[in-house]
C-alpha cells in the first residue's frame, strides 16, 4: 500500500474558499518559490510551467512506480485495490501495454458511437428540469451527466445508474490530516458496495457482449492472457471513476464561472457557439482547481536546478503551471478569448495524457451547448453563500449545489 502525502501539509489553505480561490497561493508559489522543499510532507513541489510539464512527460527520471503518493484513489481493503494486469501506475515501456488496452474502449470510433448516446442522456435531463426555475446545477446536471455516461457506457442497467455517484465521491475522498480513520471507512465501504455490485454484471455480460467498455474490456487481450471478472471490477473502478468525479467538476466550476466570476461569457457564447470549445478549454486551465499530479525520482538528477535523489517525491502543480505568465499572456484573468489555452496542463502530458481527455471535451461541450438552447439566459440566486456548498475531492474543495434561476 502506498503512504499518502496529505496535501493540506503543503498548500496551508486557511479556508475552503481560499482553496476554491487558491490564485493568490499559486502566484505567490510561481514568483517566489517555483521549485521548493516542504519538509512536513518531504516533498519537492513544482509550479512553473516547464518544470510542471518535464516532470509530467520525462519518465526517465520521473517515475509513475511510487512508494509515496498524493493521490488517495481507491481504498486499502481487498475490493478497493489496483491489482491488474492493467496497471497504469507504471512507466514506458511497460506502461504502454496497459495503456493500450484501455485505450480500445477510447477510440475515435467509440466516441462517435457514444455521441447519440449522451445526446440522449442530455436531452433527458433537461426534460427532467421540466418548468422549475431554479434548478441545482451539480444535482440535476453537472453531477449527474457523468455519472449517467459512465455508467451508460460501463453497460449497467439504467435503473443503477446514479448509485456510481456516492460510490466515486467517497472512493475520490481525499485523506484530510485528522478524521483520515473515518474517511478510510467510507471509502472501504464504497469500494465493497461497488465491488459487489459490479461482479455480477460482468459474469452475466460475458454471456451477452454488447458495444460498451465492460464487454471491451473482456474481449481485450495482454499477451494471450485475458481479463478476470475480478481484474475487470478493478480497472473500472479507478478507470472509469476517473471520470465521473472530474468532469462534474469541470461542470460545476464551469457554471460558478458563468454566474460569479464573469457574467458576460454566457450571453456571449449563447449569440456566438463557436467560442463554446475555446471557453471549455479557458475553464480547465482557469477553473479546474486543483490540479495535481506526483512523480518518484528515479535517477539523480538535477533538471530543475535543485539537486534530486532517487526516490525523492515531486509535486507538479499542473494548475499553477497554467498561470504561469511565461506561457498565458495576463494569465489571472478569465478570458475565452485566449488564442493558446489549450496549452494547459489540466489533462497532464506525456506518456500518461488524459485518455479520457476527448469524453470530457465532448460532454462538457455538448452538455454546455444543449443547456443553452434550452435556456438562453441564467441568473444566479440571491443568497448563495459558496462556503455553505464546498466540499473536499480529488480536485481540490467541489461545489455540492450551485442554485441557479434559469429563463426559457
Ligand atoms: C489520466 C485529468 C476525465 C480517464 C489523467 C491525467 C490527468 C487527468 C491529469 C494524468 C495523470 C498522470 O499524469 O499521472 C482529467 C480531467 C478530466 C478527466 C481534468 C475531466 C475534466 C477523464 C475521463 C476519463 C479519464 C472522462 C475516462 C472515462 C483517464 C485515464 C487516465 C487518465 C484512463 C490514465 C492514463 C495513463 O496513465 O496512461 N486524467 N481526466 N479521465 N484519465 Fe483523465
Amino acid at each position: 500500500n502506498n503512504e499518502i502525502i496529505s496535501l493540506e501539509e503543503i498548500t496551508q489553505f486557511q479556508s475552503p474558499i481560499e482553496e476554491f480561490n487558491p490564485y493568490a497561493w499559486y502566484k505567490h508559489k510561481l514568483q517566489n518559490e517555483p521549485v521548493s522543499y516542504n519538509k512536513a510532507t518531504n516533498t519537492w513541489n513544482v509550479f512553473r510551467y516547464h518544470d510542471v510539464k518535464r516532470v509530467l512527460s520525462d519518465h526517465e527520471h520521473f517515475s509513475n512506480v511510487r512508494k509515496r503518493t498524493t493521490i488517495s484513489v481507491g481504498a486499502d481493503n481487498e475490493e478497493g485495490q489496483h491489482m491488474s494486469k492493467i496497471n497504469l501506475a507504471s512507466d514506458p515501456p511497460e506502461h504502454l501495454k496497459s495503456r493500450s488496452l484501455i485505450s480500445a474502449a477510447f477510440t475515435p470510433r467509440s466516441l462517435r458511437l457514444w455521441e447519440p448516446r449522451i445526446q440522449e442522456i442530455i436531452n433527458q435531463l433537461l426534460h427532467d428540469i421540466g418548468n422549475a426555475s431554479v434548478i441545482d446545477i451539480v444535482k440535476d446536471f453537472a453531477g449527474a451527466l457523468p455519472t449517467i455516461v459512465i455508467a451508460d457506457l460501463l453497460g449497467v442497467p439504467s435503473q443503477d445508474r446514479l448509485l456510481f455517484k456516492g460510490w466515486v465521491d467517497d472512493l475520490f475522498l481525499p485523506l484530510p490530516k485528522n478524521n483520515a480513520e473515518d474517511v478510510n471507512e467510507r471509502k472501504r465501504h464504497a469500494a465493497k458496495e461497488y465491488y459487489n455490485y459490479l461482479y455480477p454484471h460482468i459474469v452475466q455480460k460475458r454471456l451477452n457482449l454488447a458495444d460498451d467498455i465492460i464487454s471491451d474490456l473482456i474481449r481485450v487481450e495482454v499477451d494471450g492472457d485475458k481479463l478476470s471478472d475480478d481484474e475487470i471490477v478493478r480497472t473500472t473502478m479507478f478507470i472509469l471513476g476517473a471520470g465521473i468525479e472530474t468532469t462534474s467538476h469541470l461542470l460545476s466550476s464551469t457554471f460558478y464561472s458563468f454566474l460569479y466570476d464573469n457574467d458576460q461569457i454566457y450571453a456571449e457564447v449563447q449569440a456566438n457557439r463557436e467560442l463554446l470549445p475555446n471557453t471549455v478549454e479557458e475553464m480547465l486551465r482557469y477553473r479546474f482547481n486543483i490540479a495535481k499530479m506526483d512523480r518518484t525520482v528515479k535517477k539523480d538528477n538535477n533538471l530543475l536546478g535543485v539537486e534530486l535523489k532517487i526516490g525523492d517525491v515531486v509535486v507538479a502543480w499542473m494548475s499553477a503551471a497554467n498561470m504561469d505568465e511565461e506561457v498565458f499572456e495576463d494569465p489571472f484573468t478569465l478570458s475565452i478569448h485566449r488564442h493558446n489555452n489549450k496549452k494547459h496542463l489540466t489533462f497532464g502530458n506525456g506518456p500518461h495524457f488524459c485518455l479520457g481527455a476527448p469524453l470530457a471535451r465532448l460532454e462538457a461541450n455538448m452538455g454546455i451547448s444543449m443547456f443553452m438552447d434550452r435556456f438562453p439566459r441564467i441568473e444566479p440566486v440571491p443568497g448563495f453563500r459558496l462556503e455553505d456548498n464546498l466540499t473536499p475531492s480529488a480536485a481540490g474543495q467541489t461545489l455540492t449545489c450551485l442554485p441557479v434561476q434559469v429563463h426559457r
